[in-house]
C-alpha cells in the first residue's frame, strides 16, 4: 500500500512512523512534512494534494490537520478517485463551526456545555450581558478555527474581555461556555458513518506552565491509557456521545468517515463533550498510536473503504506511554525560531523522538514552530513511561527551550479523582 499523508506536526510525524512499520504499507509520503521526518518517508514540500496523490497513484491519503479538512480537500481528493481517511468538508464542520457541533449535539441528546455566541461588533454592554450569564469561571472561544489555542478559561473577568476583544478584533465571533468541571478526557474514535471504534482514552496537558499555569497551547504533553477512569468509562463515551452524534450525522445525510476525537470533562454526571474535533489530536496521538499493535495502515483504509464494521478487534500492548512536548522560547504567544536543537536527529524514532516545528538550515536541525520535539515514553507502569520519556528529553537541547515535568504526575499520585 503505498500512503500520502498530508501535514506537518508530530502528530504527523507519529502517523507516518506507524504507517511505515505496517507491513502492508509499502511507501509512506508526507505533504509538506517537516525535516525530522525524512527518515522514515518521502517529504514533498509545497505540493498540490490531489496533484501529488495522482503522481504517486497513492493507495491511501490520510488527512492529518483541521484546516485542509475544514477547506474541503477530502473532497477533491475523492472527486479524484482517492481512498481519503478524513471528513468531507461539511462533516469536519463538527470542529469548524462550534455553531454546527451544538446544533448536532442537542438533537442527539449529547451532554455538552451552555452556550452563547458573540458576534464581531458586539458592544461593550452586549459583552458585559452575556459575561452576566456566565462565570464565576469564563470559558471563552475562538470560533474560527484556532487548533485548540484560541480558548481562554479564566476566573478573571478583565481577561475574558480582553480575549472576546481580541478575537472580535480578528474578525471572529466568540463563544462563551458554562465551564465543565472533571477531569478532561480525550477519546479518538475511527468512525466510518454508523461504525465507531474507540481507541484508547488520552489526557492532555494544555497549560504551557507546571500545575496547570499559564495561557492554554496546543498541548503540552500526554499519556494513556488512564488509570483512573470507571470501569466501562470508554464504552460508556461511545454509547452516550460519539455513537449519538456519528448516528445523527448519517440520519442528517452528512456521514462523518475519519477520526472523530471528543474532548470531554468527566463530571458527577459522567462525561459531558467540551469539544469535538474532526481530527486525530495533537499530542496525544504520539502516545496512543505507540500502544497500538493492531497495523495503522489497514485500518486507516477500512474506515477511508467504510468497512470499519469489518476490521475485528484492536489490539494494544500493555502498560502505558506519555508523551512530553518541547516548545520554543516564547511559546505560545511568540516563539522564537531559527535555534538549533540537538539530540533530535531524523532518525531517532526508536528513542521516541517526533518532530514538529522544525527545519534543517546549514545541515543542522533548527525550531522552526511553536513546539518543536516530542519525546514518546513507554512502560509497564506510567511511572517507568514517565521516567524513560524524560530521560530521552534530558538529552535533547534546543536554547530557551521549555518543557513541563509534571505530565502525568497527578495520575501517577492519585490526584485525580471522579
Ligand atoms: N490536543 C488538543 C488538540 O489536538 O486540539
Amino acid at each position: 500500500m503505498r500512503i500520502l499523508v498530508i501535514g506537518n506536526g508530530a502528530r504527523e510525524h507519529a502517523l507516518a512512523y506507524s504507517l511505515s512499520r505496517d507491513p502492508q504499507v509499502s511507501e509512506v509520503h508526507v505533504c509538506p512534512g517537516n525535516a525530522g521526518m525524512s527518515a522514515i518517508a518521502t517529504l514533498h514540500p509545497d505540493q498540490d494534494a490531489v496533484q501529488l496523490a495522482k503522481e504517486l497513484a497513492a493507495d491511501l491519503v490520510v488527512i492529518g490537520p483541521e484546516i485542509p479538512l475544514v477547506a474541503g480537500v477530502a473532497d477533491e481528493l475523492r472527486a479524484a478517485g482517492f481512498a481519503v481517511f478524513g471528513p468531507s468538508k461539511e462533516a469536519a464542520q463538527i470542529e469548524g463551526s462550534k455553531a454546527f457541533a451544538k446544533n448536532v449535539m442537542s438533537r442527539a441528546g449529547v451532554r455538552t456545555a451552555r452556550a452563547e455566541s458573540l458576534a464581531p461588533g458586539a458592544t461593550r454592554e452586549e459583552v458585559d450581558a452575556a459575561l452576566e450569564n456566565f462565570g464565576p469561571t469564563f470559558v471563552v472561544k475562538d470560533d474560527g478555527l484556532a487548533g485548540g489555542k484560541g480558548v481562554v478559561v479564566t476566573d478573571d473577568r478583565d481577561e475574558a474581555v480582553a480575549h472576546i476583544e481580541s478575537v472580535h478584533a480578528a474578525g471572529n465571533p466568540v463563544l462563551l461556555e458554562s465551564f465543565l468541571d472533571g477531569p478532561e478526557v480525550s477519546l479518538f474514535c475511527l468512525v466510518d458513518g454508523e461504525t465507531v471504534v474507540p481507541l484508547l482514552p488520552a489526557q492532555d496537558h494544555k497549560r504551557v506552565w507546571e500545575n496547570d499555569e499559564g495561557p492554554n497551547t496546543g498541548g503540552m504533553g500526554a499519556y494513556t491509557p488512564l488509570p483512573w477512569l470507571p470501569e466501562g468509562g470508554v464504552q460508556r463515551i461511545v454509547d452516550e456521545v460519539v455513537q449519538p452524534v456519528a448516528s445523527q450525522m448519517v440520519k442528517d445525510g452528512v456521514p462523518f468517515n475519519g477520526l472523530l476525537y471528543a474532548g470531554l470533562a468527566w463530571g458527577q454526571e459522567g462525561p459531558a463533550v467540551v469539544e469535538f474535533n474532526c481530527r486525530f489530536g495533537d499530542p496525544e496521538t504520539q502516545a496512543v498510536l505507540e500502544m497500538l499493535e493492531t497495523p495503522l495502515g489497514g485500518l486507516l483504509r477500512a474506515t477511508a473503504e467504510g468497512t470499519l464494521a469489518e476490521a475485528g478487534e484492536l489490539t494494544w500492548k500493555d502498560g502505558f506511554a506519555l508523551t512530553v512536548v518541547l516548545a520554543a522560547e516564547g511559546y505560545p504567544q511568540a516563539p522564537k525560531k531559527g535555534d538549533v536543537i540537538t539530540g533530535a536527529d531524523a532518525g531517532s524514532e526508536s528513542r521516541g523522538i517526533r518532530a514538529a516545528g522544525v527545519a534543517v538550515k546549514d545541515g543542522q536541525l533548527v525550531s522552526s514552530g511553536g513546539r518543536v520535539i516530542n519525546v514518546v515514553g513507554t512502560g509497564a507502569t506510567l511511572e517507568e513511561a514517565r521516567d524513560q520519556a524524560y530521560r530521552v528529553m534530558d538529552t535533547v537541547h534546543l536554547d530557551g527551550g521549555h518543557f513541563r515535568r509534571d505530565i502525568a504526575l497527578p495520575a501517577v499520585e492519585g490526584r485525580i479523582h471522579v
